[in-house]
């Protein structure tokens, strides 16, 4: 099997991560995120590479007081199931880790998949902040489907 590498993001795989994320944009999984928006977060993205291609991405969003968001989570369709979903969880969780005590949290409709790492389903009022900046934006406010998980220390 094909070797896959795991990276921090640089700009020129904006394009790559803008394509990733519309199909499941689409599908109301991960929110859209323009090229101007994702290169304006560059610094907070991973990718997934295999054989020079982009198969996956994953952003987190610094929310202050030791709480961030794994966000944007995305493997390409046809390379799912083969361990790059965690890798890039797993990459992402030691990037934040690196700050200290941290408290990170996901909406997600795949919460399933984060209990792996340890994450536990919470409340989502928990997080109030994401709320107001990003759920009140969302198509989905008023028939949310999405769970809250956090990983705590
Ligand atoms: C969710 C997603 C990132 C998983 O990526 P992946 O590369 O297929 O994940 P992995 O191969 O690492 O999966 C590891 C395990 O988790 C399981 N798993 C994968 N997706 C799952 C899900 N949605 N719910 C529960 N378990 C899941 C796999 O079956 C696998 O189990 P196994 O080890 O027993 O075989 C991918 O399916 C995806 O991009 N989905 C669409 C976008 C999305 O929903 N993003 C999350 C928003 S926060």
């Amino acid at each position: 099997m094909e070797k896959i590498l795991i990276r921090s993001a640089a700009r020129k795989d904006i394009e790559s991560i803008c394509k990733l994320l519309q199909p499941y944009a689409k599908k109301k999984l991960v929110l859209p995120r323009t090229p101007v928006e994702i290169g304006r977060h560059i610094r907070n993205f991973c990718v997934a590479e295999r054989k020079g291609r982009i198969i996956g991405c994953c952003a987190f969003r610094d929310y202050g007081n030791s709480l961030f968001e794994i966000r944007s989570l995305a493997v390409a369709q046809r390379s799912t199931g083969a361990g790059t979903g965690s890798k890039l969880v797993k990459f992402m969780i030691g990037r934040i880790a690196e700050k200290g005590d941290v408290r990170i949290f996901a909406l997600t409709t795949s919460a399933p998949f984060f209990h792996r790492f340890g994450f536990k389903t919470v409340e989502k009022d928990l997080f109030p902040q994401k709320i107001w900046s990003d759920c009140t934006k969302c198509p989905k406010l008023n028939d949310c489907d999405e769970e809250a998980v956090l990983l705590e220390p």
